[in-house]
């Protein structure tokens, strides 16, 4: 084997066939940035996204790191065998006739000599599938407890206007879709075992999602939060977690985010066997919310014009917004932001209401197909919440008083011949907002 301080390959775009090379052993930053260039200049974004070569750089890579292959590995004394997984999506016919014969792509990377190899390495036959384990299965076993989740007509004039209900999930947020997911995925691919600790930076939803899944499999897990966590999910995570890590510095955005990743990253150096789900760039969140998420909306619509979707970590907006312009070729897909976040190049400024809004750009947006942007102050927030409890009847949470107060916004500019059919994400409920959002103390704060 190739050690860390060694250069390995280069990653090729298939596409384009441009060449990158990694920096030192592949770091996740140089993958990032293939990653990016890959999903801009590629047509077909959820194909086998890299060749062989790429792949034999990205195994080594992934290997080495332990860290999210969608390559299952297989090593003998001088070699590494991989296979390739095509992740669904929508495939061309050519490429759907290739993988039609096997679910797998199988190359042979001899690091030693891979330069004289990949001229005379015959094409590969082994297909390698790593063997269910007992936490896969566990996991497998969990899958029919995420049901799909309703959408109600709200009364809105103008429009045809509905709510899903994301948190009728079962630990009551749509994070648990993509913590479940994350976690069963890894499993299947052989990156986390019964002894791994999961490490992850949340401020709420997604660290409940995770310590519940974690607790049910029987995985250590250690979130990372901060103070804009609401009292009530810091109390459940510190009754179901041996060790919870709280960070109380701001970063030079004026949030948490780079104080917590910086913690995770220390925690993940300091624990062996640790994983760190990384909800910030995981692709398992897109396929979740690919899948999940919008195969329901596709199930529950014959035709849909908009949909809002608040964005953090930009998971759900890249699946979601993904699948629906397959489904649905002419919908609109509108991302949701705060006041505050940079995400979409506003000015960084201290947020009070978790759930929505970063103070970096995530990596999973560029995967995100959006056709406009609203961003709504806090404020507009807080009286959205309100409004969606006294005039609809839902009690929800800051993100989705937010999209609520986005759709409003967005109403004028939704002309057009027939009244639209208008969907918003209603991601979690506001019982841990009732300190905050829903008390009139809290919110005559709010600029
Ligand atoms: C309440 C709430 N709304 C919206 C989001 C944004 O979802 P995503 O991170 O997939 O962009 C989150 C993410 O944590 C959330 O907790």
């Amino acid at each position: 084997m190739v050690c860390c301080r060694r250069r390995v390959q280069w990653w090729a775009c298939w596409p384009c066939s441009k060449r990158m090379a990694p920096s030192r052993c592949g770091s996740l930053s140089s993958w990032h940035r293939f990653s990016h260039h890959f999903h801009a200049c590629s047509t077909q974004p959820r194909l086998p996204q890299v060749t062989a070569r790429c792949c034999a750089a990205l195994c080594h890579h992934r290997h080495h790191h332990r860290r999210r292959p969608a390559l299952h590995v297989g090593i003998d004394k001088r070699s590494v065998i991989m296979s390739f997984k095509p992740r669904h999506g929508p495939a061309s016919a050519a490429l759907q006739q290739q993988t039609a014969a096997s679910s797998t792509i199988t190359a042979h990377y001899d690091a030693e000599q891979h330069q004289q190899k990949t001229k005379t390495t015959p094409a590969p036959t082994t297909l390698e599938r790593p063997p269910a384990t007992r936490l896969s299965r566990r996991l497998e076993q969990l899958r029919p407890i995420l049901r799909p989740t309703p959408h109600v007509p709200l009364i809105m004039e103008g429009m045809n206007l509905f709510a899903k209900l994301e948190f009728v999930n079962p630990v009551g947020s749509i994070k648990d879709r993509s913590a479940y997911w994350i976690l069963k995925r890894a499993a299947e691919r052989g990156e986390i075992n019964e002894e791994t600790t999961i490490v992850e930076s949340s401020s709420g939803n997604f660290a409940t999602a995770l310590a519940t899944f974690t607790h049910l499999v029987g995985l250590r897990f250690i979130p990372v939060i901060d103070p804009n966590i609401a009292a009530s999910y810091e109390s459940f995570l510190r009754n179901i977690c041996t060790s919870v890590a709280k960070v109380d510095e701001r970063d030079d955005t004026g949030g948490f985010l780079k104080t917590r990743l910086e913690m995770v990253k220390q925690l993940c150096a300091t624990i062996p066997n640790s994983y760190w789900t990384n909800q910030y760039a995981n692709e398992d969140a897109v396929e979740a919310h690919y899948l999940l998420t919008a195969g329901e909306i596709c199930d529950s619509f014959d035709s849909l014009d908009y949909v809002f979707i608040a964005v953090s970590t930009a998971g759900t907006i890249a699946g979601v917004s993904r699948r629906l312009k397959e489904h649905f070729p002419n919908i609109k897909v509108i991302g949701v932001d705060s006041e505050g976040s940079i995400i979409f190049g506003g000015a960084p400024r201290k947020r009070h209401i978790p759930g929505l809004g970063s103070s970096i750009i995530p990596p999973l947006l560029s995967q995100a197909l959006i056709d406009d942007v609203v961003v709504v102050p806090e404020s507009e927030t807080a009286a959205a919440c309100q409004e969606l409890l006294t005039t609809q009847g839902l009690f929800v949470g800051g993100s989705s008083g937010t999209a609520y107060a986005a759709v409003k916004r967005y109403a004028p500019k939704m002309v057009g011949r027939k009244r639209p059919t208008v969907l918003f994400l209603c991601a979690d409920r506001g019982t841990p907002y009732l300190d905050t959002v829903y008390d009139s103390n809290w919110t005559t704060r709010l600029e």
